[in-house]
C-alpha cells in the first residue's frame, strides 16, 4: 500500500512517499481503507522526536485520526457483530493513520453519520476525545459558567469552543490574530481575546467577567501562558484543565494563591475508548463538527506539517490518500 512515512526523526525533508506493506490486525482491531486522516500537534512532536515522542520502527508512520471504510474485521470484531465491510466509520486508529489503509481498536471506531464527509469525519476523533474529556469530565463544567478556551484556532481549540457552547456556556477564548478571532465567533465564540496585541491577556479576562474571572480554562500550550491562566481563575470555583504543553512544560506555580483563592489544577489525557460515544450523539445532532481549514493530497505531508508549524490556520489540516 502507499503511504507517508518518516525515515528518521528531524524535519520535514524526512517524509518519504512509497510503498510499504499493509498492516496485520488483532482480533479486536479494524482494519480501515482511510479516505481521510487529520493532522494533530503530536504528529509533529513525533516527527521531531520533541516533547518525549519517540519513533516506533525505522519506517515510522505518523497518524492517530482516521476516517474510511471498513475493510476487514478481526475475529473477535466478526464474533460481535459490530462493524462489517464497507461501513463508514471514523476514530482514533492504532497508529500509522497517514496511510492507504490503517489498524484500529474496534472500542476507539464509530459509525460516521451518512451526511458527513470523510475530511469533516477525519477532523474530529483526537481533539475532541482530549477536550471532551478535559472540560466534562476532568474539570465538569456546568451550565451557565464561563469557560476560557485558549487557542480558539487549534484542532482542540476548535473543539472545546462547540463543547462548552453545547453545555452552555458563555465561552471566552484567545488567539493569535483577529481573523481566527472572528472564525471563533462564527463557531459560537461569545469573546474574543488577541493574546499577541495583549499579552498580560488576563487583565482582559477579569474585564469581561466583572472583575471575577473565569470558572474553567482549557489549556493545552503550557509554559508561554500558564502564570495569564492562573491569574484568569475565579476564586472558590475555579478551574484550570491542562492538556498539552506545546510551548514547553514548565512553570512556577504561586502555591500560596492556589489554597487562598480555592482554584484547582487538573490533568488531563485522552481515553477515545470512553468519550467517543457520548461526543458522536453531539456530532448526530449537528451540535459538534469537524473544522476543516484545508485538504492536502496524502503525499504532501510534508507541506501540511509546515502550514501546522506555520500556526496559519484554524481548526484541522486533513490528509487525503
Ligand atoms: N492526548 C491528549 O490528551 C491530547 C490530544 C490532543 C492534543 N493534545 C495537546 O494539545 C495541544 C494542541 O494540540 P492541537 O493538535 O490542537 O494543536 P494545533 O492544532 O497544532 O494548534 C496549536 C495552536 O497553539 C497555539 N500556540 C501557542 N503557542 C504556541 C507555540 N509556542 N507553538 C505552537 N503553537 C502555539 C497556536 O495558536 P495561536 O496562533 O492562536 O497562538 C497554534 O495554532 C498539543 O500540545 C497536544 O499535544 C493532547
Amino acid at each position: 500500500m502507499k503511504a507517508t512515512y518518516i525515515a528518521a526523526q528531524g524535519g520535514t525533508d524526512q517524509f518519504v512517499y512509497g510503498e510499504i506493506p499493509e498492516p496485520a490486525i488483532a482480533p479486536d482491531e479494524i482494519l480501515v481503507r482511510v479516505r481521510a486522516c487529520g493532522v494533530n500537534r503530536l504528529d509533529v512532536f513525533g516527527r521531531e522526536g520533541s516533547h518525549g515522542v519517540r519513533m516506533q520502527s525505522p519506517q515510522h508512520v505518523l497518524g492517530l485520526d482516521l476516517a474510511g471504510e471498513v475493510e476487514d474485521v478481526g475475529s473477535y470484531v466478526a464474533h460481535t457483530k459490530r462493524f462489517k465491510k464497507g461501513d463508514r466509520v471514523l476514530g482514533v486508529g492504532s497508529g500509522g493513520t497517514y496511510a492507504e489503509y490503517a489498524r484500529a481498536p474496534m472500542d476507539r471506531v464509530h459509525l460516521m453519520p451518512d451526511w458527513m464527509s470523510f475530511e469533516e469525519a477525519a477532523a474530529i476523533p483526537t481533539v475532541y476525545a482530549a477536550a471532551w474529556r478535559a472540560i466534562v469530565v476532568r474539570a465538569r463544567i456546568t451550565f451557565g459558567e464561563d469557560a476560557l478556551v485558549m487557542a480558539a484556532g487549534s484542532g482542540v481549540g476548535t473543539a472545546a469552543i462547540q463543547i462548552a457552547k453545547y453545555a452552555g456556556c458563555r465561552v471566552l477564548t484567545t488567539a493569535s490574530s483577529d481573523a481566527k478571532l472572528e472564525k471563533a465567533r462564527a463557531l459560537g465564540a461569545d469573546i474574543g481575546i488577541n493574546y499577541k496585541e495583549h499579552p498580560e491577556f488576563s487583565k482582559q479576562v477579569l474585564e469581561h467577567t466583572g472583575g471575577a474571572g473565569v470558572d474553567l480554562i482549557y489549556e493545552h500550550i503550557g509554559q508561554s501562558v500558564f502564570d495569564q491562566c492562573y491569574r484568569s481563575l475565579k476564586r472558590g470555583t475555579g478551574r484550570l484543565v491542562t492538556n498539552g504543553v506545546t510551548s514547553g512544560h514548565l512553570t512556577q506555580l504561586h502555591l500560596g494563591q492556589l489554597w487562598t483563592r480555592e482554584v484547582s489544577l487538573i490533568g488531563s489525557t485522552m481515553h477515545p475508548e470512553l468519550d467517543l460515544p457520548a461526543i458522536m450523539k453531539g456530532v448526530a445532532r449537528k451540535a459538534l463538527r469537524g473544522v476543516v481549514d484545508r485538504v492536502f493530497p496524502l503525499k504532501d505531508a510534508a507541506e501540511a506539517h509546515r502550514v501546522l508549524e506555520s500556526n496559519d490556520f484554524f481548526g484541522k489540516l486533513v490528509l487525503v490518500p
